[in-house]
């Protein structure tokens, strides 16, 4: 099974053709926030004269945006960046240049440690100093080798410039905008702690302001992003300290803006307030992405997840109550160490009783430097991809029934992008299913009320209905 966050790479795309603006390729590896970030490299190298290109031949700058979060993950960056060092070979061959810097995840972790095995690098940048980048490429150009992974003590979002409105629109009609940062919990598996340091949430004011500047240039919708989103608690208008039931409520309040949603949930934070705004906030579309990782909970303690199986289901009951038609998507991990036999058949029942709309699920992969590496009882490699194999059958099972579902109501959609065959848009329905339906170019950016005809297997068919949009179902 594909997964929505971690295993896709994406291009930033901004282009302009200019001549003599200097060029930097960025490649995303990992989660939506690494897409968030890459743009606002390129907003803060905007400043700096680059723009941004689809083209690595033609960059005079390439960076590889990493994640750390399983080993293939990081493995990946390495082969990119031996392939990098033949460009670079050639490029000086021919007199010449190329600077290559590393950021993201990888970086964070492995700092020096990338230019010793991969002496191709000349920029090593954790997530946290982002906004120093035009500095740290001076010094490079320079002649030194810079490795910039000390977490600042300054705002980083304060420091990164605003992209202008034309570069904006390019980016299209759904936005990102990090809203928390960093991660407190310390699941036994997982190296976000490590890689993005402690807990920030940025003020309310602060938000507010990012989310207008992209309303104002054509976004419709915006997904609030944080490793812990729900864990979000920033200085409210009122100088108080808000959640993220507030915050959502605010932003509903921006005209233009159709659609909010916000990822990564944790089941600890889901408070009152948050469930009462899915009841009351129209413009918060049904859809929650609520990772539990295992069913089991012996598995769930040595994961240091603090909640039980029971404790999950009973929080799902309690938002299904409150908004009855929420669908919910999860991430799941088989083979914790210890993980038996009975503990994976926990997770298969969890999975029966919730039955997500969508999932991603991974075989356990021991992160340096966590504590489930130095476990002992590692389940075998074949042991994980047989339960693996199980979960996705169960998962898909449900996710087409989902889809199925659908199949014959009237949804707004919200028209994104042109689909692969002309005179169709690809759109979303406000449960995130790609939708594709025959629409002009020009309405993009609107929401239209359309029947789903068909499910195919990553995506919905639908046709246009007579009406407005809200007078649907949905
Ligand atoms: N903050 C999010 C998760 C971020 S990582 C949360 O709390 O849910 C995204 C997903 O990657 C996790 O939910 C988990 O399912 C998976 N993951 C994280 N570390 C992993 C590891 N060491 N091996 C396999 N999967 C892992
Ligand atoms: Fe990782 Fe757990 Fe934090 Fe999510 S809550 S980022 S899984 S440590
Ligand atoms: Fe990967 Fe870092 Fe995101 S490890 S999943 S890029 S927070």
């Amino acid at each position: 099974m594909h997964t929505q966050a971690q295993t896709d790479t994406s291009d930033v795309s901004v282009k302009d053709t200019g001549k003599n603006t200097r060029k930097v390729f960025v490649k995303t590896y990992g989660c939506q926030m690494n897409v968030y970030d890459s743009e606002r490299m390129a907003d803060a190298l905007a400043s700096d004269g680059y723009r941004v290109t689809d083209n690595p031949e033609e960059a005079d700058l390439l960076l590889l945006n990493t994640c750390h979060i399983r080993e293939k993950a990081a493995e990946k960056v390495y082969s990119e960046l031996g392939r990098i060092r033949q460009l670079k070979e050639s490029r000086t061959a021919n007199g010449g240049d190329l600077m290559v810097g590393v950021a993201g995840c990888v970086a964070q972790a492995e700092g020096q440690e990338i230019i010793r095995r991969a002496p191709v690098v000349d920029l090593v940048i954790g997530p946290q100093t982002y906004h120093r980048l035009p500095e740290a490429l001076a010094r490079v150009r320079g002649g030194e080798k810079v490795v910039e992974t000390e977490y600042a003590i300054e705002d980083k979002f304060e420091h990164l410039p605003e992209p202008e409105k034309k570069v904006i629109a390019s980016r299209g009609v759904t936005a990102f905008l990090t809203v928390q940062e960093g991660c407190d919990k310390f699941c036994t598996f997982c190296v976000v702690p490590y890689t993005r340091g402690s807990e920030v949430s940025r003020p309310v004011e602060q938000i507010v302001r990012e989310a207008e500047n992209l309303v104002s240039a054509g976004v419709r919708e915006i997904t609030l992003l944080g490793q812990n989103v729900n864990a979000w608690h920033g200085e409210g208008s009122d100088g108080r300290e808000w959640g993220l039931g507030a915050l959502l409520r605010r932003l509903s309040e921006i005209d233009g803006l159709a659609r909010l949603r916000y990822t990564t949930s944790h089941p600890r934070d889901m408070d009152e307030a948050l469930i009462e705004a899915h009841r009351d906030l129209a413009k918060l579309m049904p859809y929650l992405h609520l990772p539990v990782q295992a069913g089991s909970d012996s598995v769930l303690k040595a994961m240091n997840r603090r909640h039980t199986a029971d404790d999950y289901l009973r929080l799902v009951d309690r938002i299904r109550a409150a908004r009855p038609d929420i669908a919910l998507s999860g991430d799941f991990i088989v083979g914790f160490p210890g993980e038996s036999d009975a503990d994976f058949e926990a997770t298969l029942q969890l999975v029966d009783k919730v039955r997500y709309a969508q999932a991603f699920s991974f075989k356990y992969s021991p992160r340096p430097g966590t504590p489930g590496a130095d476990l002992g009882e590692q389940v075998p490699e074949d042991v994980k991809s047989q339960r693996l194999e199980r979960l996705q059958a169960l998962l898909r099972k449900h996710q087409s029934e989902f889809a199925e579902s659908c199949v014959g109501r009237q949804i707004d959609l919200l028209l994104e992008k042109p689909g692969r065959l002309p005179g169709q848009l690809i759109g979303r329905s406000p449960w995130l299913q790609p939708v594709i339906v025959d629409a002009n170019p020009s309405q993009i950016g609107e929401i239209i009320p359309v029947r789903i005809t068909q499910a195919g297997t990553n995506s919905l068919f639908a046709e246009k209905v007579q009406g407005e949009s809200g007078s649907s179902t949905i």
